[in-house]
């Protein structure tokens, strides 16, 4: 749409948009929530958010009750992975991101199904709101909107979706709209889980030229730039089973979502999401960098548009606590960031670090919205300079590199598919990067041959990772999963279902209970092992994880009473956890706490939770801070925690609204979801206060020594501390003094002195063996010396000495080259049963007689299995063969005398 055609009359700012959407579903009686985080953490099938749906998902699975069936927000979601990927054409259009905000309306459970409650509501409303608010508050006019329907899909065995088309023909001409086929109108999150037909809608924002030339109702959904559709609105019906069937749900659910960034380019009338004031001021600071303006060529715009989309991505992925690494979600991050790395250095002539710089803009412009960038903003961007840094040096190693394959690896001026693969699997050199170099130099890449290497690469990781679910087999309604592990160590429980899992070729059965003292893994803290009685058969678990809010219990076996039906008619089993596993963990999570705010105390209040691991035999805990923790900074820190223990301050937990929580001092975590209510641990309200779902001792005193063991960096300031406590740091004492018992033995009863004077003795000894390893030098010397033979001009000596090391070899040799002029001197030693050469000459003889050592030594090396190398003047060599020795310098003369 052009800005003089003028056709939204409303030019509203993109936070106008965003708070005008939400408070148009408020007056609706819908609760604004929050956005979940962009990085997930309980939900094995899923790495990162990729739909507002998925904070919703055992809502609509059942697995949870709703808290209010009226729902709205934006949510972060990034598409990069997985079934919804957008990766490869964000920023070659113009309308594709990774990082996007959806915003978002919700119904949980609608009010003619018999489980829904109170005020749900589903398509009739879903659809008439939507279409209010677009024509009527943002006012786009209906002319160029188009709407689709669900046409049915006969292998699925679903109907037309007939209760949506009578709702929009309601409101809406029938010419504008479209039945789609289930690609296009049939809504699944993943290969598995909940689903159902969606009506789409379109905007036709060409125009008035086009759109007279070619009808709107032809483009959608065709790819056409200026043709897109921009909410999709979900009525979620079913559950997408394992084995591909669909399987009603408990309740029928609204799901909608809106690409703001698309609906604020609509908004305000411009012919890309880049153009709007989200991505503008990315853009601007892209120009200023570059000195290349933005529109000037297709090829630097493609660069601006992947930088600008990038940085997002990347810095909320850091803020909600995704450190970029090697594997999983950090892998996804870094590759991310080495795509705009890429793109700003092959386009735009940026060769140094930058996109930190822009944390900034977007501190700013997301304070009152996601305000986790600009509270961690110092931090955001040091991860990210340090990640540029590192990638910018390897980019260059592997130029490099690529120099060197210009000599050895290219065959009829073809970049073999193995070696462009070894520049991407090792230097992080995607393909189009390979190719814009081999374009330059005029080379061809064998693209086939790069293909299958990837692929069995790939297919070499999937095997290794892939994880099979069968559908769970249920035996039991719940509403709720009870934990009682904060105050029960067993209980009688009943199976709610079970299912089996097959991972690397091994199968696991797992099993969900009504109620548990299973602490499942999260926030840190590793989930319980234990047994599970069903009646007379004991089975063992072997972990506890969560899945969203199911707890789930991995058995080493499959129950015998499972297979047979007397488990339906009383599925009542026992489940008990590993007392020792669990008190031990526990410790070591109160001792994280207390570690925590030692922290704070003694390096100052910028110290944030980045990641812990809580185990029965240690604890690590990484947080931000920018230096090496001096020593006596470590021991203060374990100070203070030590009398925190000893002052065996007594637990405390309440549960309390979130705001109410933080406002009294708790500390949260960036990146966590949490609910409107939250648990709240306390010990001593004024040292540690921290929001935890995690198991804890009664009383610091039964943690006992706390002993920190290590103390690294993990990433641009991230430190890490590593402790243990109880029983590890008893042994761990208890082994020190051994050790000490022992040294005293050897040394007597100071054992410090002894050692102090057996390093003396040392010093004093290694001093005698180099005077006299000098003087039998100097012998040797006089006697080579005494052999010189004279060769056209060249004072020649070649010999096979006696000498102790390489280095000894070496200073003989140059000790004779500055004692001697014209010098050519030969020499070999068997060293430790290894065969080593060197050849000096002088510099005159060098350039007199264009003589090369390093050619030499190279030629005569073969005599001795071996190789080597070095400059015109000096070279060596190594090799297995002594018995080549004597051979190789009668080899050196035959050179000088040719
Ligand atoms: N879940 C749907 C989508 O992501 C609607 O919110 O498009």
């Amino acid at each position: 749409m052009r800005a003089s055609e003028n056709i939204i009359v409303n030019m509203m700012t993109s936070k106008e948009i965003r708070q005008t959407f939400l408070e148009f579903f408020r007056l609706k009686q819908h609760t604004i929530v929050p956005s979940a985080p962009l990085v997930i953490k309980d939900d094995p099938t899923l790495m990162f958010t990729n739909a507002g749906m998925n904070q919703f998902k055992d809502i609509f699975l059942g697995n949870k009750i709703q808290f209010s069936s009226r729902v709205a927000d934006t949510q972060k979601c990034l598409r990069v992975s997985g079934k919804h990927n957008d990766l490869e054409e964000v920023g070659i259009d113009t309308y594709h991101h990774t990082m996007f905000e959806m915003l978002g309306n919700w119904s949980f459970g609608d009010p003619s199904s018999s489980d829904g409650i109170g005020n749900g509501y589903f398509k009739k409303e879903a659809i008439a709101w939507s279409w209010e608010l677009l024509t009527e508050v943002f006012m786009i006019p209906v002319e160029r909107l188009y709407v689709t329907v669900f046409e049915g899909d006969e292998k699925e065995n679903l109907p037309r979706d007939e209760e949506a088309f009578s709702s929009w023909k309601k409101l809406v001409s029938v010419d504008r709209i479209i039945f789609s086929n289930k690609k296009d109108n049939f809504w699944e999150m993943g290969e598995t889980g909940p689903c159902g037909p969606c009506s789409e809608i379109h905007v036709d924002a060409r125009d008035d030229d086009a759109r007279k030339d070619i009808n709107g109702r032809d483009l959608v959904n065709k790819g056409d730039p200026e043709v897109i559709e921009i909410w999709n609105l979900v009525f979620m019906q079913f559950n997408r089973l394992v084995n591909g069937s669909l399987q009603q749900l408990p309740a029928r659910h609204v799901d909608t979502g809106m690409g703001f960034e698309r609906l604020t380019r609509v908004m305000q009338q411009k012919r890309s999401n880049y153009e709007t004031d989200i991505f503008h001021p990315l853009i601007e600071f892209i120009e200023q960098k570059s000195g290349i303006n933005y529109g000037a060529d297709e090829k630097t715009d493609i660069a601006m548009r992947v930088m600008s989309d990038h940085i997002r991505a990347i810095a909320f992925a850091i803020a909600d606590g995704q450190i970029p690494s090697n594997t999983g979600a950090g892998y996804v991050i870094r590759r991310i960031l080495r795509r705009a790395v890429r793109y700003y250095y092959s386009f735009l002539n940026i060769h140094s670090p930058v996109l930190h710089d822009m944390v900034a803009i977007l501190s700013d412009q997301f304070e009152n919205v996601f305000p986790e960038i600009k509270s961690q903003q110092v931090y955001v961007a040091r991860v990210i300079e340090e990640e540029e840094n590192s990638f910018l040096k390897t980019l260059e190693s592997g130029l490099k590199r690529i120099a060197l394959l210009e000599k050895d690896l290219i065959h009829n001026d073809i970049l073999k598919g193995k070696t462009a693969f070894e520049l991407y699997d090792t230097f992080g050199f995607p393909i189009d990067l390979t190719r814009l170099i081999a374009q330059e130099k005029n080379w061809t890449i064998d693209e086939i041959g790069f293909y299958e290497e990837l692929e069995k690469q790939k297919s070499r990781s999937r095997r290794a990772a892939e994880v099979v679910s069968s559908d769970w087999t249920e035996l039991k309604k719940v509403d709720k999963i009870e934990f009682a592990g904060y105050d029960l160590l067993e209980t009688k429980s009943s199976v709610v279902k079970y299912r089996r899992q097959n991972a690397k070729d091994r199968e696991i059965f797992q099993l969900v209970l009504d109620r548990t003292p299973f602490y499942p893994e999260s926030g840190g803290q590793v989930g319980d092992k234990g047994k599970i009685i069903f009646g007379k058969e004991e089975v063992e678990v072997l972990d506890t994880k969560k899945e969203n809010d199911l707890i789930i219990h991995f058995l080493n076996k499959f129950p015998e009473l499972l297979s047979t039906a007397d488990l339906r008619e009383s599925s009542e089993v026992i489940a008990t956890i590993n007392r020792s596993y669990r008190f031990n963990t526990m410790a070591n999570h109160t001792a994280t706490h207390l570690l925590h705010a030692a922290l704070r105390n003694v390096l100052g209040d910028h110290v944030q939770q980045k990641g812990s691991l809580v185990a029965p035999d240690h604890l690590r805990f990484d947080f931000s801070h920018f230096s090496k923790i001096a020593a006596h900074e470590l021991e203060s820190i374990e100070m203070l925690v030590n009398e925190k223990i000893r002052q065996n301050i007594l637990r405390e937990v309440q549960i309390m609204p979130v705001g109410e929580a933080v406002k009294s001092g708790a500390r949260a975590l960036f990146g966590e979801k949490y609910g409107e209510q939250v648990r709240v641990v306390t010990f001593d309200k004024n040292f540690s206060r921290e929001l935890c779902g995690g198991t804890h001792v009664p009383a610091t005193g039964m943690i006992g020594y706390f002993k920190i063991v290590s103390e690294s960096a993990v990433a641009a300031g991230i430190r890490r501390i590593e402790a243990i406590t109880g029983i590890t740091s008893e042994t761990l004492i208890r082994q020190n003094f051994d050790s000490i018992e022992n040294l005293k033995r050897e040394f007597g009863n100071d054992p410090e002195k002894g050692i102090a004077q057996l390093k003396d003795e040392n010093t004093r000894l290694k001093k005698q063996v180099e005077e006299f390893s000098s003087v039998q030098l100097n012998q040797l010397k006089k006697e080579l010396k005494s052999r010189i033979e004279n060769i056209h001009g060249v004072n020649f000596i070649a010999a096979e000495v006696s000498v102790s090391s390489p280095d000894a070899l070496k200073k003989l040799a140059y000790d004779l080259r500055n004692e001697t002029d014209n010098l050519f001197f030969a020499a070999g030693a068997a060293i430790d049963n290894r065969a080593h050469l060197c050849i000096i000459i002088s510099d005159q003889l060098v350039k007199e007689k264009t003589l090369d050592a390093a050619q030499i030594i190279r030629d005569i090396s073969r005599e001795i299995n071996g190789g080597g190398g070095g400059q015109k003047f000096f070279a060596t060599a190594g090799g297995t063969n002594v018995k080549g020795i004597q051979t190789a310098l009668k080899q050196a003369k035959l050179k000088l005398s040719k």
